[in-house]
């Protein structure tokens, strides 16, 4: 059932199409409704939100399946309250899917959280970054006592995730839900390129007790 494995460089346009139907073949063998049930309706019970890296895919590194996961990929997986995109996948998730788990999954050696904590200019994606800037000048103290660069690279992945997990529980959206009895926990979860390992930053929010006084709405 499992894809056979082929090199990146080997990719190609009508591959990826062959893939597909490779694919659909390797789906229909194992179930032959399996297309029919997937098209009834989607029920997943966790809104991703990663970054857009191509080696971090929600799916595959926990071992699901279509179906099971709502997916919103950024690059170095901020959450900011102006973005209309990701406020939209929140609002659709919370308040049609009822998920039950928000889980904002971070990864060591990224590119953009690395670009973010160097100086040179890279161009449009430098004022999407900036918003982890903001991240480090917050946890300024912590980061200043690293001088070891991967060390810095590493904790400045993880206080990224942990905020962008912080922004979505301060949403209205989050706390409206709460407020309405619904069932939901925000968590930050970082992986690792080098061993495929995820971990629980610990900083799951299940209720409004979890909230920073700052950052409640009155409902
Ligand atoms: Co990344």
């Amino acid at each position: 059932m499992c894809a056979k494995t082929i090199e990146t460089k080997d990719i190609t346009y009508e591959g990826l199409l062959q893939g597909n139907a490779d694919w659909i073949q390797d789906m229909i063998q194992a179930d032959p409704d399996y297309f029919d049930k997937l098209s009834a309706g989607q029920h997943p019970p966790v809104l991703w939100i990663g970054c857009s890296d191509s080696r971090v895919p929600a799916n595959q590194i926990t071992n699901t399946m279509p179906g099971d996961i709502f997916v919103h990929r950024n690059i170095a997986n901020v959450v900011v309250h102006t973005d209309m995109n990701l406020l939209s996948v929140l609002d659709y998730s919370v308040n049609v899917l009822k998920v039950k788990h928000i889980i904002v999954c971070g990864h060591y050696g990224c590119g953009g959280v690395n670009a973010a904590l160097g100086n040179k200019q890279v161009g449009i994606i430098d004022n999407w970054l900036r918003h982890i800037r903001d991240v480090y000048r917050v946890h300024q103290l912590e980061m200043e006592t690293m001088k070891d660069p991967e060390k810095r690279s590493n904790r400045m992945v993880e206080l990224n995730a942990i905020e962008s997990a912080a922004n979505v529980v301060n949403t209205s959206i989050v706390q409206n839900a709460w407020a309405n009895g619904q069932e939901l926990s925000v968590h930050a979860w970082v992986y690792s390129l080098r061993t495929g390992k995820i971990t629980d930053m610990k900083v799951s929010s299940h209720g409004i007790n979890d909230v920073h006084p700052a950052f409640k709405v009155s409902l």
